[in-house]
């Protein structure tokens, strides 16, 4: 019920605090309310629709994917987790605290931890203590996720991010540090509620975090090893070396996070490295192959691949590239995450910005010359479309293109278009393998592309492979042209031999 609270604090409403507790609303039923609901529960309009706009705000990632709920422990029983934690700490202020009068103060600290509480949550995180400037929090608890560990990452940039956009009385902009440590910690007093305290973590990981949060500059984060391994390559990180510091015997290796990577999916972000061979599922790839032979004859093809999470449809995905390397063909590939599922069109907007090879430092002039080069290769008429794709890409154009002059709707349905359009003219100069991943997270303009996309591929040769997972129910099924492949468990066979070439053909026990 303490992130409820805290949460209403953040935005300004703690004084429902004791009601909602009262009605049994926790973090986890908050986006089920309705304005009914509050209604009855005595709010009054204004604060309803305020209550109601932050609920939104707090998205699907917040409460994406839960892969277990903790069970609460008994009174007094401590339990073991795995999490990601997150030390944030406030630079300079103590020097701050003696330029502003207390009252400043107070607001500066306020502002700050309504900002942590507001982004914590956000990402699905637990804030565990307010310490003087400094926040501590977990993810993966009591909410577990299978991405924990980015999710902290993500939520530190963020904090980053609006901390540094805090208006305040201090002279200049604040600035925190923040250091993030995965492992294994005990979780103290669970079922107690009032007392923050109770929910202390004893472990090596938040000491660890503490002095990692020691070593950044202001303005960043730092990541320990364990975490590092969990993030791959989602985000761009810088190796500090290793470090002795007090309290822990080995010197400590250590990243700093600059911001999130350009990767092509999430799949080779985070799995690519150290794959095994590719096992079994031959009656899946002969299936992908003879549709990629209509496909490639001028008969475009769907093929949606659905499984739980783990079960290999992006590794079978791959598989099929690399089975195909040899035929010249134009390779497209989308990924959906669970962060954006509300932000129209991006993962067409991420795969055109890699296409162009748009870099940190790009000017706009940069970047408009690269996206013209990029629309060359597809269309007939370069400067009839760079304006809406200038405006897609949110690059400003200044004098370059003429004011588009469309009213939303128009330049909704002409981005659409031209997205179409650009696909069937690089369609036209070779076949296209395309692959559109996570589909469960696409955003409703997304959807709406693909829907138009399913259509124009017919005559196109193209081989368009849509993997998401069973939540996921695809309005495609039954269409012309569009197959389907249910991915389930490998067989025991197989299992087998993927165990055998893990273990290096070491025998081990059949169990
Ligand atoms: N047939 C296979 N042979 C060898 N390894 C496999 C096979 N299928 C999956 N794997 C491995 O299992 C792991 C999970 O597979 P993958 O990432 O493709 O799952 P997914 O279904 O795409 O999951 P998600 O829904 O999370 O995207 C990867 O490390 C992958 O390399
Ligand atoms: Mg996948």
């Amino acid at each position: 019920m303490q992130q409820t609270a805290i949460w209403l604090n953040s935005i300004g409403l703690g004084a429902y605090a004791q009601r909602f507790a009262e009605n049994d609303i926790d973090f986890s039923v908050l986006r089920y309310l309705t304005d009914q609901d509050l209604e009855k529960l005595g709010v009054s309009l204004g604060h309803r629709r305020k209550i109601l706009a932050a609920i939104a705000e707090l998205g699907g990632a917040a409460f994406a994917m839960p892969q277990a709920v903790a069970e609460p422990a008994q009174q007094g029983e401590a339990e073991r987790r795995h999490l990601t934690v997150m030390i944030c700490d406030l630079v300079g202020s103590t020097a701050l605290s003696a330029r502003l009068d207390p009252e400043d103060m107070r607001a500066v600290i306020d502002a700050y931890h309504a900002a942590c509480a507001r982004i914590t949550l956000t990402y699905d995180g637990f804030l565990a203590e307010f310490r003087g400037d400094g926040i501590l929090a977990y993810f993966g608890y009591p909410i577990a996720h299978e991405d924990d560990a980015e999710r902290t990452v993500r939520a530190g940039l963020d904090i980053i991010a609006a901390v540094g956009r805090l208006e305040t009385r201090a002279a200049e902009p604040l600035a925190v540090r923040i250091g993030i440590a995965t492992g294994v910690v005990v979780i103290g007093d669970l079922s107690r509620e009032g007392a923050l305290r109770e929910h202390a973590v004893v472990g090596e990981t938040p000491n660890l975090a503490a002095r990692l949060q020691a070593l950044g500059e202001p303005g960043t984060i730092v990541v320990a090893a364990s975490t590092r391994r969990l993030i791959g390559d989602l985000f761009r990180l810088r190796d500090l070396g290793r470090h002795e510091v007090r309290g822990i015997a080995e010197p400590i290796a250590a990243w700093a996070v600059e911001g999130v990577s350009a990767s092509e999916s999430r799949f080779e972000a985070v799995r690519a490295a150290g794959l095994t061979d590719f096992i079994g599922r031959e009656d899946e790839i002969d299936f992908l192959l003879e549709r990629q032979r209509l496909a490639w004859k001028g008969e475009g093809q769907i093929v949606l691949i659905s499984g739980e999470p783990g079960i290999g449809k992006s590794r079978l995905a791959a598989a099929l590239a690399e089975r195909i390397v040899g035929e010249p063909h134009t390779r497209l590939r989308y990924q959906c995450s669970p962060y954006h599922s509300n932000s129209a069109l991006r993962p067409f907007i991420a795969q055109l910005e890699r296409a162009a090879a748009f870099k940190a430092d790009d000017t706009s002039e940069q970047r408009l010359d690269k996206l013209e080069a990029l629309l060359a290769i597809g269309a007939s008429r370069v400067e009839a479309v760079a304006p809406l794709f200038a405006a897609l890409l949110s690059i400003p154009s200044g004098e370059r293109y003429p004011p588009l002059a469309l009213s939303p709707t128009q330049q909704r349905r002409r981005t659409l278009a031209a997205l179409l359009d650009q696909f069937e003219g690089l369609a036209r100069r070779q076949p296209i393998l395309l692959s559109f991943e996570d589909v469960h997270w696409a955003d409703a303009t997304s959807l709406e592309l693909l829907d138009l996309t399913v259509e124009r591929v017919r005559q196109l040769p193209v081989l368009a492979l849509f993997t998401f997972r069973p939540e996921f129910e695809p309005p495609w099924v039954g269409l012309p042209n569009v197959g389907t492949l249910t991915l389930g468990r490998l067989d025991r066979n197989d299992v087998e031999s993927m165990v055998a070439r893990v273990t290096g053909g070491r025998a081990l026990p059949a169990e």
